[in-house]
């Protein structure tokens, strides 16, 4: 190859390299500023705000806000700086935010963090509230805010245990500010002194084995039978004493029980109707066969074992003031096999247990 040739191959793969380099910036510089297409721009010469608008930035809201008729001019610039997320009433929900003035980033936060059921109830407070602190807790409820506010003055504990509390409603007497609540298909209901199940009643009640009096809902009843066997074959003999209770027959206890100790008292041991696991068809209470009791070494069985059945001690000593009633050893709750476990592990009492992971939030 001549000198002259070599010359011009050099010149040929320079200037390849150079449209290539060239057409990849090209590329690229574009891509980062993609402009807005004509018919926007003629939306955004009818609202007057092309001066106003950064147009070398594409703002999908800005968009979005300008083809919907929710577009409030006043929040133009803020449309450009609040990231867009796909969903029904989006531009109404930033105007509402807006509104009550947050920040663009801090609405930008907001629906990074917050649960759709949480978004909700931000949206009803018609005030700007600060959740800056809250976020990191997956069960704080923003209608609950100035309930912690208010608990943490007085609680002397952690923001975690200040939200939890007041979740279970603990800021508060037992008995106020009670939740009406709908029995679920599964078995995972939580009910307690702040939350009754009014007069429900199961519709799958069968009876502890041939010959039993006592009545649980069929699955609850089919473990609570193996769970039995099991107990027996590790020389811990146990019967029931008590099952489902009824709205009317909880009543009937529970009155007793107040003639028999006083109100305050009778609080401590049973729950007043409606409150009642009893009334679930989801709670029975054991005896140890041949005795009036429950003896420790069974106790103490069930205890370590009863989760493998689906069942939990609901009420422990070191729960009392959490749960409001005394250590009842022989009164097991089912929850079913894996959240029974999951419960035991996490050594929770089950309303602290519902809150952080069962509950709708
Ligand atoms: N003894 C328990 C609390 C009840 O009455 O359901
Ligand atoms: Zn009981």
């Amino acid at each position: 190859m001549n000198v002259w040739k070599k010359n011009n191959l050099w010149l040929i793969i320079l200037i390849v390299l150079v449209v290539i380099v060239l057409g990849l910036t090209t590329y690229f510089w574009r891509k980062g500023n993609i402009v807005y297409s004509n018919e926007v721009v003629t939306i955004m010469k009818k609202e007057d705000i092309l001066d106003i608008v950064n147009r070398n930035k594409y703002s999908k809201t800005l968009e979005v806000a300008l083809n919907s008729n929710n577009f409030i001019k006043d929040y133009t610039k803020d449309y450009e700086k609040i990231d867009y997320i796909e969903k029904d009433n989006f531009v109404l929900e930033v105007n509402k935010l807006l509104s009550l003035n947050y920040e663009a980033d801090e609405i930008n936060v907001i629906f990074k963090n917050l649960s759709p059921i949480n978004l909700e109830k931000l949206l009803k407070e018609n005030r700007k509230i600060d959740l800056a602190k809250y976020y990191k807790y997956a069960n704080f409820e923003v209608d609950k805010i100035n309930r912690y506010e208010a608990y943490s003055l007085i609680c002397n504990c952690s923001l975690k245990d200040v939200i939890g509390k007041v979740n279970i409603g603990l800021d508060q007497d037992f008995y106020t500010n009670i939740q009406n609540v709908v029995v679920s298909d599964d078995y995972t209901t939580l009910v307690n002194k702040y939350r009754s199940i009014g007069n429900y009643e199961p519709d799958d009640l069968v009876y502890l084995g041939e010959g039993s009096k006592y009545q649980l809902r069929e699955q609850a009843a089919d473990a609570f039978l193996k769970l039995v066997d099991a107990a027996l074959l590790e020389g811990v003999n146990i019967i029931p004493y008590s099952a489902y209770r009824s709205y009317e027959t909880q009543t009937q206890i529970y009155n007793s029980y107040v003639e028999k100790d006083g109100q305050e008292e009778a609080d401590t041991y049973s729950a007043r109707p409606g409150h009642s696991e009893h009334q679930l068809g989801l709670a029975v209470d054991v005896w140890s066969k041949g005795y009036n009791e429950l003896k420790e070494e069974d106790a103490n069985w069930l205890r370590d074992n009863a989760y493998k059945y689906g069942f939990i001690i609901r009420y422990t000593k070191e729960n009392k003031a959490i749960t409001g009633y005394i250590e009842e050893p022989w009164h097991l709750r089912y929850l079913g096999e894996d959240i029974a476990k999951a419960v035991y592990e996490s050594k929770l009492t089950y309303d602290e247990y519902y809150d952080l992971y069962l509950k709708e939030n």
